[in-house]
Parts: structure tokens; sequence; C-alpha cells
């Protein structure tokens, strides 16, 4: 029998006719604690850090996980035990990262809308600096941290105006974008910064995109923000560290993405030619870091063969796994067990009503009511972005290590979904 093509999940791997994560058979843990199941590998989010950090051998680098990613305790704990610190979007993750042990003048803290309660939690906690994304934001934040008589450190988030070469939503540094300053105010909003009593000029920072592929917007990247930096030091604002941010691609459906330690020793050398190669530096990696680290389990409730379409009906659903259906994107669909059968071409759906409500269209799987599928590639932007539409409880979560597997989060009950609500 030939078995399908695993893309880019290390730790993946039929034994026999059984998938394995690690050393721990997937079937076993579906029976175990039901479908849909969410499955990690600590090994692969490791051996994923590993990548950069022999990149980065012997340079000043702090990787700051992006835990949107993926903002389950457990695997921000993986990343904190691991010296990692953490780029976040919200107070709520601010919360989680100190909940699972991170250290907060580790932190940075991104985003176009913090609140000045956000604003005051972060400077409470001491957090390492926040990436400004506006003008106005630098004189909330000023006032914010003048009335705690306390300086913010800031780096302010520019716009390279780079194409990242990928999916529009995505798609961060271009000119339309919401984010960042745009290149032309870049000098002018750091001498405004600087004039800022509250405020403590520390770095540059920069995020073009996600699921990048190809290694070139990186180096354009590179040059944009060094004459940035040249600028605007030759303006007298000293700047410590360059950030730029996340976006590197993992292979879904055979993308050949840079492997992080080529792309950063080719990176590196670009800044070494320009003379930045020892600046302090940051990147903010989440897709990279966790997203081909874990697989979506789930079982196929009905066959629902048609004159146009085969319909597969899985008990996953855009709820758990709502990337196909907010980015057309792509998941690999495997069997936990395969068997001996011919294929048949299937339209793989969930049991949400909604046509847009699909998990993989046209796929090749010998199936029967009572299989069990894996969704690969789901360690990254699924858990994290899963809701409860239908009233559906979000998935739990595992863990695995060698032949271990932890749970690390609990099925949400229907009491847990209703806990907020009150009737008249
Ligand atoms: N830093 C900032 C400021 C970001 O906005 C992001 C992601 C990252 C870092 C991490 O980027 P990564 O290394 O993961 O590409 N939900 C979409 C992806 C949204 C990315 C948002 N920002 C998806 O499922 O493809």
């Amino acid at each position: 029998m030939n078995s399908p093509d695993l893309p880019g999940q290390p730790q993946l791997a039929y034994r026999g006719n059984e998938l394995f994560l690690e050393d721990v058979r997937l079937s076993d843990l579906a029976k175990q604690h039901g479908t849909p199941l969410f499955v990690y590998s600590k090994g692969a989010m490791l051996a994923a850090l590993a990548a950069y950090q022999r990149g980065f051998a012997g340079r000043d680098v702090q990787i700051c996980y992006a835990v949107k990613a993926n903002s389950s305790l457990s695997v921000i704990q993986v990343f904190a035990l691991a010296g990692c610190g953490f780029d976040i979007v919200s107070g709520g993750e601010i919360e989680r990262v100190l909940a699972a042990g991170g250290q907060a003048d580790r932190i940075i803290f991104s985003g176009v809308g913090k609140t000045r309660a956000e604003m005051r939690r972060a400077l409470d906690v001491g957090i390492g600096c926040f990436n400004v994304e506006s003008e106005a934001e630098l004189d909330v934040l000023n006032e914010v941290a003048s009335a705690m008589g306390v300086r913010a450190p800031v780096s302010i988030r520019v716009n390279p105006n780079v194409d990242p070469k990928t999916h529009p939503y995505i798609s961060t540094g271009l000119k339309s974008s919401k984010f960042g300053i745009p290149h032309e105010r870049v000098l002018p909003t750091y001498q405004r910064a600087a004039a800022l009593k509250g405020l403590r000029v520390i770095g540059i920072d920069c995020h073009i995109g996600s699921q990048i592929t190809q290694e070139e917007p990186y180096l354009e990247t590179v040059d944009r923000m060094i004459d940035l930096v040249e600028a605007i030091e030759a303006a007298g604002i000293p700047i410590q560290h360059i950030d730029f941010g996340g976006g590197l691609g993992i292979n879904y459906n055979g993308e050949t993405p840079p492997g992080a330690e080529q792309l950063w020793k080719k990176l590196l050398a670009r800044l070494d030619a320009r003379g930045f190669g020892r600046r302090q530096l940051m990147i903010e990696p989440g897709r990279s870091l966790v997203g081909n680290a874990g697989v979506c389990l789930t079982e196929v409730l009905y066959l629902k063969p048609g004159a146009q379409k085969n319909f597969c009906i899985i008990d996953a659903a855009m709820n758990d796994l709502p990337r196909p259906a907010m980015y057309q994107a792509f998941h690999q669909i495997v069997p936990l067990h395969q068997r001996e059968a011919a294929a048949v071409t299937w339209d793989v759906v969930g049991p949400v009503c909604e046509s847009g409500d699909w998990i993989g269209h046209d796929r090749e799987l010998a199936v029967q009511a009572g299989d069990l599928l894996a969704v690969l590639s789901a360690g990254a932007f699924c858990m994290s972005m899963a809701s409860n539409y239908n009233a559906r409880g979000r998935a739990p979560e595992i863990l695995v290590t060698g032949e271990q597997a932890h749970v690390i989060r609990l099925r949400e009950t229907l009491a847990d979904q209703m806990r907020q609500e009150k009737l008249l």
C-alpha cells in the first residue's frame, strides 16, 4: 500500500498501517478522548525552534513566539521553558504568557488597537517592548505611562511596503494595509516619539505577512529596515534592536519555504554586509514553530455520494478548523488506519450549516463511516481561531512527547459554553 505523503510533519509517520505522532498511536487517542481532537508533538515544536536557534548561533537574538498561532497554556509553556520571549497582541495574551511561566520582560506587545487598560497592565508587569502601530497610539501610550510615572519602552512598527507574495488576508506589509507606519512617515514618527517624556525609544520592527514561502521578501525587508535605521540614527535617535517579525511559511501541500536555519544564515550575511549583524535582533515566528507540530483527529460520520459530488461528512467543522473557510487554505487529510480499498474522490465537509463549512475539496480517500482521519498541519491558527459556532464545544488538546500523551485542554462542555449567559 502506498502511504500518503505527510508534508512537513517531522514527527508524524505510518508504522505499518497505523498513523503515529512521536511514539503514540493516534487512533488510541481518538478512541480514548473522542473526536474532534487536537494532538501536538512537543518534539516537533522544539525541532522547529532549534532550526531558528542554529541559524542564529552566536548572535544576539530574542525569539518571541507569536502567541496568536496557538495560545494554549502548555504550548506557551514549552516555549517559555526553551527560553523564548513572546509576541502578544492583547491583554488576554499577556495573562496567558504569565500564567504559563513566560517572562514579562521578554514580552513584546504588537497590534493596532491596544486599549489604555491593556497598556497599563503591560506597564505594570514590565513587558519588554510595545510595538507601536500609529502616531495616535504613541500619544496615548505616552499619556498612560506618564500618569503611572514610568517610561514605556517602544519600538515603532514600520511598513516596509514589501510584497510577501502570500494570501491577501495575511499580507500585512503593503501600503494598503492597516498595520504599521508608512515608510515616508517613519522618521517624523521617531522624532515625535523621542520627544515624548513617557516613552523610551528602543527599537524598530516590522512584520510583512504570513505563510511566506520565498526568501526574497525577507531580503528586501532587511535592506529597507537598515535604510530606515540608518536614517533614524543619523537624526540622533539610537536604535537598540531590530525586529523582523514572523511570517515564515510551512509545508501544507508541497510548498517549499526556506528552512529557518538557512534563511537566517542568509539574512545575517546580508546584515553583516551592511554592518548590522551584531545588533540586537528579534523575530516573532508563530506558524513555523507550531503549524506542522499538530493534527486534528476526526471521525467520518456519514458518506453521502451524489450525482455531482461525493460528500464525506466528518465531526470536525469550520468552528474547529476555520482556515479552509476563511482563506481557502489547504490542509492534507489522511486516514489514521490505512485500508486496502479503492480510493474515491470526496469533498470532506463538517456538520455546520454553511456551504463554506468544508475542510478539503476533491480528496482521494478510501473511507467508510466510522473511520478516523487526521487533518494535518493543524498546530497553528486552528485551535486559537476556534469558535462555538452552532453551539459546538471546542475540541480538547493533547501534547505528546515520546510515548506519553498529556491532556492539555479538556473538551469544552455545554455548561462551559453557557456559563456566561443569563436568561431574561
Ligand atoms: N508578528 C505579528 C505582528 C503578526 O501579526 C503575526 C501574525 C506574527 C508575528 C506571526 O506570524 P507567523 O510567523 O505565524 O506567520 N490566521 C492566519 C494567519 C494570520 C497571521 C497574523 N499575524 C492563517 O491562519 O493563515
